[in-house]
């Protein structure tokens, strides 16, 4: 498909799985890989990024109908309404289905509810906890893949013997009104060992977090089951429960919030326990014959506990233990290190943050070298000593930011600065305050909080990959040293604390990939002047995110970025006064970007100029925005639009301007397009009661409906139909094939036709055709209608090229009459057909030149983009055959009138 992508730049993308939709169904559709930019709709469902294709609809009362809109193809499915029944065989249009989440208000689930789901890894319900929902034994034994099982909020206290799938590794009941784990293994009796066999189970992780009345277990509840992880938070559990449990094996315990008092030394003593997460419990002091029974713990989370102080040889009575968390606790830091036997930890991670930390001492991290995260963010440290990073040699990470805020007295910035400082020209500092980074050069990540006052030279590590710079706004700039960073590829700066001359950045920053610019930043990347163009020039940059203070008067329009993919710009609107902005005040020339995302950024008209320097964009996501108004030029702009358009939080204008939208959507096959609002906004603000599509209908002429947009449409259609010639002979042929049938549609107005129907269709179909349309068409009355049609097969000219001849022929007929069927859709020589046909749609001067029958039902979303053309035909000009009687009569009685026999008469 190259070579013609390059000669058609303006059509680059493949058309979209879906047509576009309109805010009726309440569905979104969304590429894996472009989840994270319309996520909020996807909550609470835990959905993998990886999937090709996810849908979520709301509201939904109707399966049925609901499911008609949803492609087949989508591996995550997010169902959320008041819907309580599930019925039979409820996805079975779905086997590729990997990911299923249902907020519905069911209350049984049946056993064939589920059925044909064979490739279902992950299915939720989530629900209220006062709703109980009842399984049958079998529901889910045939989801021969399923991995994970979740119910979240739901109580299924009265389910008895409900099977698991031996694939089962995950299991979940969350914020449910289990009291017992017993009642659990009534529930699921697949997770206790059935002692005939003497084989536990394994499962990889139990969730049973957040029920808040869980207080016991019942000896031996879950006598034999092996597990890695097993999570308790927000439960009234006690350790000793957990021990009670009978299971065989437990790597992970996670029991945050508890309400425990003490670190549970004989649970993991008892299970030899890897990890144990133990935030928020109120712990205060470790006892000594505790800490003894840690010894196989590789993890400890112990945030929020209270924390005062920390036992002697804290970290040596630990020696696997690689992360350790200990924050927001009332720690000094001097404990960690001291009092020990002098044995290296081999400490990987250490989080510090929040301890109200005033002074670290030299020799903090003496005893754990080979630390490589070190998290010390909102602390009060007003005193480093220059050599307490000393032996880091290996830190990779280091966060600093949010220091100064609480640091009281004059002394405090002063130190920070010298911090950050490790080779100050000013005199005036302390040398023994001196920050080596010699010692710190693997420091890859750093993130930092830069002093206001007296602006110093910046000396950083050559070799950062990330770095974060807070500054207090209005801070005078720092000068950066070195002068180039060669591995530097995110930077993140939350108001401007540099002095940089921009117009060199490429050079200071030559790999720079991401840039975030937070707060007032953009300020000084924006010069004041009537342009108002962003001149940060750099050639490698990909993604630019920029997240205002609502206070910038004007746009800055960012452009000139040749390498630029991703685009988000929010916050920018001013408060006051509000300034209407046009799409391309804030963008121009993006030749690469593929992802823009706004929101508050008072974007008001979208028109086809600011589309001009987008050639590339796949996702346009519009939130937060007010009384937007799509320009009408849009239209014919349309093969260059995005693919994928979603307005969120987004109101349109309840103007005429709009009137062209809604056909648009009705037909636009290149286009999907979400609109979650379905209130417009009135002229001159102010809050609305109009729904937009019924107050378009009612207010604007009829002159912007489907004439206009058929005229425009088809030229479109056409452009569309050619990059999906994949081979050349295809192509080839559809061109000269398209060239002579307008010619000669031109010169045939108006004269006789040498058939009455040209039936297209594939050789597979040929039985149908001959058995059930030839005699409707050529037999003799009452039976059929006595019609000249010509078949490919039997009426072609032997000899003659096969392009000539279905050109000939088609133009030679009063009608076209395509048979599809999935097995068509699959057939090259058909869809080179089925293209021809559709051509005389656009070429034909007196339709209905182009009828569809299918053979089967065929969702829109299994047919490839030109056929989609289909699905701007009115409904009249096609059918699905149904072999029953009242199907063939309906058939009859349709085809009847199309070809203008029977009752409808000749047309
Ligand atoms: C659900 O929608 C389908 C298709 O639109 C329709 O045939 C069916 O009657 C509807 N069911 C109910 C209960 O409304
Ligand atoms: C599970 O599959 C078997 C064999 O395919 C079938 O007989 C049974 O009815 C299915 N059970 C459910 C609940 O779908
Ligand atoms: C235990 O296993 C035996 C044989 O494997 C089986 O017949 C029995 O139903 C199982 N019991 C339970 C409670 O699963
Ligand atoms: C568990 O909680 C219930 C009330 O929620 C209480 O009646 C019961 O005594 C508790 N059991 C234990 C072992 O704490
Ligand atoms: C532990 O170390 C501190 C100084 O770091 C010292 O004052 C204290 O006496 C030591 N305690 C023991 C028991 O060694
Ligand atoms: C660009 O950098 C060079 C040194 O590399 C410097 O001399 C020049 O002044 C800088 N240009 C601007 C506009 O700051």
């Amino acid at each position: 498909m190259g070579k013609h992508l390059l000669l058609l730049p303006g059509l680059l993308l493949s058309l979209p799985l879906t047509a576009a939709w309109t805010t009726a169904l309440h569905c979104q559709v969304v590429e894996g890989a472009r989840l994270p930019l319309v996520s909020r709709f996807f909550l609470p469902c835990v959905l993998d990024s990886s999937l090709s294709f996810l849908a979520s609809c709301v509201s939904v009362t109707n399966l049925t109908r609901t499911l008609e809109a949803v492609p087949r193809n989508v591996g995550g499915l997010c169902l959320a309404g008041p819907l309580s029944v599930l019925p039979q065989d409820a996805f079975s249009d779905f086997p590729g289905l990997k990911v299923l989440c249902l907020t519905l208000r069911i209350t049984q689930l049946l056993p064939g509810a589920l059925r044909g789901l064979e490739q279902l890894q992950r299915l939720s319900f989530l629900g209220h906890p006062r709703d109980a929902l009842s399984l049958a034994p079998e529901a889910f034994s045939n989801l021969s893949s399923l991995q994970h099982l979740a119910f979240w909020g739901l109580c299924l206290d009265r389910n008895l013997g409900v099977r698991l799938p031996p694939s089962l590794q995950r299991l979940a009941v969350r914020y449910s009104c289990l009291q017992n784990v017993g009642m659990l293994t009534d529930i699921f009796p697949d997770l206790v060992l059935n002692s005939s066999s003497g084989e536990g189970w394994a499962l990889d992780t139990l969730d049973l977090s957040f029920n808040l009345k869980l207080n016991t277990s019942g000896p031996g509840a879950l006598r034999g089951l092996q597990l890695r992880a097993l999570r308790l938070d927000n439960t009234e559990m006690k350790a000793a429960a957990v021990t009670g449990l009978g299971l065989q094996r437990l790597d992970v315990l996670s029991a945050a919030k508890t309400g425990m008092a003490e670190l549970p030394g004989d649970v993991i003593a008892h299970f030899g326990l890897k990890a144990l997460h133990f935030q928020g419990n109120t712990i205060g002091r470790i006892a000594p014959k505790t800490l003894a029974s840690c010894h196989t713990l590789e993890s400890l989370d112990l945030k929020s506990s209270g924390l005062t102080d920390l036992p002697l040889a804290f970290l040596d009575a630990m020696p696997r233990l690689q992360t350790l968390n200990l924050a927001a606790n009332h720690l000094q830091i001097g404990m960690l290190c001291s009092n020990g036997t002098g044995v290296e930890s081999g400490l990987r991670v250490l989080d510090l943050s929040d301890n109200g930390l005033w002074t670290v001492p030299p020799d903090a991290f003496s005893c754990v070298p080979h630390l490589r995260t070190l998290l010390l963010k909102k602390n009060r440290l007003a005193h480093l000593d220059g050599h307490v990073f000393q032996g880091l040699s290996r830190l990779e990470t280091l966060d600093l930011t949010e220091n100064l805020q609480a640091a009281p007295g004059q002394g405090a910035q002063a130190s920070l600065s010298e911090l950050t400082t490790p080779r100050p020209l000013d005199t005036a500092m302390v040398p023994s305050s001196i920050w080596d980074f010699r010692s710190t050069a693997s420091l890859s990540n750093l993130i930092l909080m830069l002093p206001s006052g007296r602006p110093r030279i910046l000396s950083l590590p050559i070799g950062l990959v990330s770095l974060e710079l807070h500054a207090v706004s209005g801070t005078k700039p720092w000068k950066l040293v070195p002068p180039i960073f060669p591995a530097l590829q995110k930077l993140t700066l939350k108001h401007w604390g540099l002095q940089l001359a921009v117009q060199n950045v490429s050079k200071i920053f030559p790999a720079l990939l991401q840039l975030s610019l937070l707060g007032d930043s953009l300020e000084a990347l924006c010069p004041q002047d009537a342009s108002r163009f962003f001149l940060w020039q750099h050639p490698g940059l990909q993604q630019l995110t920029v997240t205002g203070i609502r206070r910038s008067p004007r746009p800055c329009c960012i452009t000139g970025l040749p390498s630029l993919q991703e685009l988000i710009l929010q916050n920018l609107q001013a408060w006051a006064p509000p300034r209407p902005v046009r799409l391309e005040e804030l963008v121009g020339e993006l030749p690469r970007l593929e992802v823009l995302q706004l929101s508050h950024t008072g974007l008001e008209t979208l028109s086809a100029a600011g589309f001009q320097g987008l050639r590339r964009l796949q996702v346009l996501v519009l939130d937060w925005e007010d009384g937007l108004v799509l320009d009408s030029s849009l239209q014919e702009h349309s093969p260059q639009m995005p693919q994928y358009m979603y307005f969120l939080s987004v109101t349109l204008a309840c103007e005429c301007a709009n009137g062209w939208v809604e056909p648009w959507l009705q037909h636009s096959s290149r286009t999907y397009v979400y609109i979650n609002e379905e209130w417009c906004s009135p002229k001159g603000g102010g809050r609305s009661k109009s729904r937009l599509f019924p107050f378009l209908q009612s207010h604007c002429p009829e002159s912007l409906g489907r004439e206009l947009f058929l005229g425009t449409s088809a030229l479109l259609l056409l452009l569309m139909f050619l990059p999906f010639l994949q081979e050349a002979r295809n192509w080839a042929l559809y061109l000269r094939a398209l060239c002579r049938a307008w010619l000669r549609g031109q010169r045939t107005e108006g004269q006789g036709f040498f058939y009455d129907v040209f039936v297209s269709h594939c050789r597979q179909d040929q039985g149908w055709v001959v058995g059930e349309l030839v005699p409707l068409l050529e037999g003799f009355s009452p039976g059929g209608w006595g019609l000249r049609a010509c078949l490919p097969e039997r009426d072609f000219e032997a000899g003659k090229d096969v392009a000539d001849n279905v050109a000939d022929s088609m133009m030679g007929s009063r009608a076209t009459l395509c048979v599809l069927s999935r097995e068509a859709l699959c057939t090259p020589r058909c869809c080179t057909e089925l293209r021809l046909a559709t051509s005389r749609l656009l070429a034909a001067s007196a339709p209905p030149a182009l009828l569809l029958v299918f053979l089967e039902p065929v969702s829109r979303h299994q047919l490839p983009g030109y056929h989609r053309l289909a699905w701007l035909l009115r409904p009249e000009d096609y059918r699905l055959w149904r072999p029953d009687k009242e199907g063939k009569d309906d058939f009859r009685a349709w085809l009847g009138i199309r070809l203008g026999q029977g009752t409808g008469g000749r047309r």
